[in-house]
């Protein structure tokens, strides 16, 4: 029998055997984007700094429903770390990122080094005024400037259609919002809603630096923003209550200390007055040494919008 009148492979088969392709390099990456533009393909782009977790692997499944082909960076960018903060031990878990984005069968993953993102003459810096000084920008200077300049680079280097970020990062999702308008990028920016575990809490590659008590303790943020939830669904609009509600969880725990807790208008991230727009209940707080951050979006009813953002 001849060899090629064998049947041939179903298509499963063939289709496993299409591996991710690893991009190290920027004209590389810059290549793999042109040739999809060129084919009218819609390249997707999910930023991430790896250890990745379900609330990763959301943002990628999204972007399959929207896009193809998908590309997944993982880079831990030094330059949104604050010198006292955790670049250094930040966890790094190439392998089985790797391993959860073949079995996603993504078909980029884009893992440039830090010298390929910042050569030692680099000089510039991009930063989306007035949203980036408050809440984390406040608590964590120079942190936007280090995302927002990181993610342009990204943005220009892949030349995505659509980018994936997570509701999680309510603050950052907004920044980079406003950043693609203001710069006319032409990445439509995506937000999703944020995964979390069985009990609440918000999946987090820092969870991954809690000891087993705190990790029973940290569920306390979840469980603040629902009795915040809870207040503004029996009709309370006075932010101040609403906080009040919200840190009287946090005070009976005696192992968070919070950091800032607020109510903040989705859009201008100031400080809602009476509830009438899309907002968000925001918290940042550390458990032993972690510092987390969570949110809810609150959308008070009759003041239904389409939040994008
Ligand atoms: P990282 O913390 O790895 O998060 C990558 C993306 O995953 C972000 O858009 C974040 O909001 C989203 N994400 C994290 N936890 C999530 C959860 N529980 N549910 C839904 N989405 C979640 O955010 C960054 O990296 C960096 O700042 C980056 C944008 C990559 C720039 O360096």
């Amino acid at each position: 029998m001849l060899s090629h009148s064998r049947a041939p492979f179903p298509r499963e088969r063939s289709r496993d055997a299409i591996r991710m392709e690893i991009v190290r390099t920027i004209d590389w990456m810059k290549q793999v984007g042109h040739d999809a533009r060129v084919k009218e393909r819609v390249l997707g782009l999910v930023p991430t700094m790896g250890a990745l977790h379900e609330g990763h692997l959301s943002l990628i499944r999204e972007a399959q429903m929207q896009c193809s082909p998908v590309v997944v960076s993982i880079f831990v960018n030094p330059k949104q770390f604050g010198p006292s903060e955790d670049f250094q031990k930040y966890p790094r878990t190439f392998e089985s990122d790797c391993a959860a984005l073949e079995k996603l069968r993504v078909d980029y993953l884009f893992a440039p080094s830090p010298s390929e993102i910042y050569p030692p003459n680099f000089r510039t810096a991009v930063s989306v005024e007035g949203l980036s000084d408050r809440l984390e920008g406040r608590s964590r200077p120079g942190h936007f400037r280090g995302v927002t300049t990181v993610v342009l680079k990204l943005f220009e280097i892949v030349r995505p259609r659509f980018a994936f970020f997570g509701r999680k990062d309510a603050q950052q999702a907004r920044i980079i919002h406003q950043m693609a308008t203001d710069l006319n990028l032409d990445t439509n920016v995506v937000v999703c809603p944020i995964v979390r575990d069985v009990d609440g809490l918000a999946l987090s590659s820092r969870n991954a630096y809690l000891k087993k008590d705190e990790r029973q303790v940290a569920v306390a943020l979840y469980r603040s923003l629902e009795a915040a939830r809870r207040e503004v669904e029996s009709g309370e609009r006075d932010p101040a209550r609403i906080l009040a509600a919200l840190r009287r969880v946090i005070d009976a725990e005696p192992h968070i200390a919070l950091e800032y807790a607020q109510i903040v208008d989705a859009e201008t991230l100031e400080p809602s007055m009476n509830l009438n727009r899309p907002s968000y209940a925001l918290i940042a707080a550390r458990v032993g040494a972690t510092r987390l951050i969570d949110n809810a979006l609150i959308e008070p009813e009759g003041a239904r919008f389409n939040v994008t953002i």
